[in-house]
């Protein structure tokens, strides 16, 4: 389990119940039997693991978050408790079956589900009228992508990210962190065993560059 302890500082009462949670574990297993590879999983994440990513946000400097792969919604509710009145929910998912939920039980205008691949996040985040994301969550299988294709979406997630936003994702393998590591300016790391199978989370920060640190101080 990581280590930190959840800031989350939810702005609306959790939602859900027990109705959404049956229906979204039977959508999620049917979504893992028809595309197996791109689920690359038979549960959702655990509430450990939701709470230990997102407890690294500043969600009063949060105006964009950006989620990739929210399947049937696990991190995507919990993101909308903490997400300011003002800010704004973007999730990317290429499974038709699991937008079509997510605008089916979600009524939030605060939220926009699309349906495309992580691999066009600049476009997409140009075309919904804001400049930049403060933080990216991703729940892609990323070793089950090739890997031109996820060091083009770390790639891109880096090129979408304000300085001082973060890229964080949670995943079985350290393909991920790896990735992440490798582009981003600053790593954290940590561990969620309370997740089945246990997975690594890690955060990339984009800081500001060194001339304009720099020139701040
Ligand atoms: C392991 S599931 C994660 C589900 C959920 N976020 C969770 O934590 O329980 C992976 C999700 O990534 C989606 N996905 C796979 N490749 C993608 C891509 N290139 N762009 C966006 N979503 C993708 C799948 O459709 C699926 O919903």
């Amino acid at each position: 389990m990581t280590s930190e302890k959840s800031s989350a500082s939810p702005h609306r009462p959790p939602r859900g119940g027990f109705l959404r949670f049956l229906r979204s574990a039977a959508i999620f297993f049917r979504g893992f039997l028809e595309h197996p590879s791109m689920v690359a999983s038979v549960v959702p994440s655990s509430q450990a693991t939701i709470d230990g990513m997102l407890a690294k946000v500043d969600w009063d400097r949060c105006e964009l978050f950006v989620e990739y792969g929210p399947g049937v919604g696990t991190f995507t509710t919990r993101i909308l408790d903490c997400l300011p009145p003002d800010g704004k929910l973007l999730a990317i998912d290429t499974n038709p079956r699991f937008v079509d939920f997510l605008r089916k039980t979600i009524p939030d205008p605060r939220f926009e589900v699309v349906l495309g691949s992580a691999t066009d996040v600049e476009r997409i985040v140009r075309e919904s009228g804001e400049p930049h994301a403060d933080y990216i969550i991703s729940g892609l299988p990323f070793s089950s992508l090739p890997e031109d294709v996820a060091q083009q979406i770390v790639a891109a997630s880096y090129a979408v990210l304000r300085d001082g936003g973060a890229f964080m994702t949670y995943q079985f393998r350290t393909t991920a962190r790896d990735l992440t590591a490798a582009r981003f300016d600053r790593i954290d790391t940590g561990l969620a065993l309370f997740n089945v199978p246990p997975c690594v989370l890690a955060w990339g920060w984009k800081e500001k560059p060194a001339a304009a640190r720099e020139a701040a101080e």
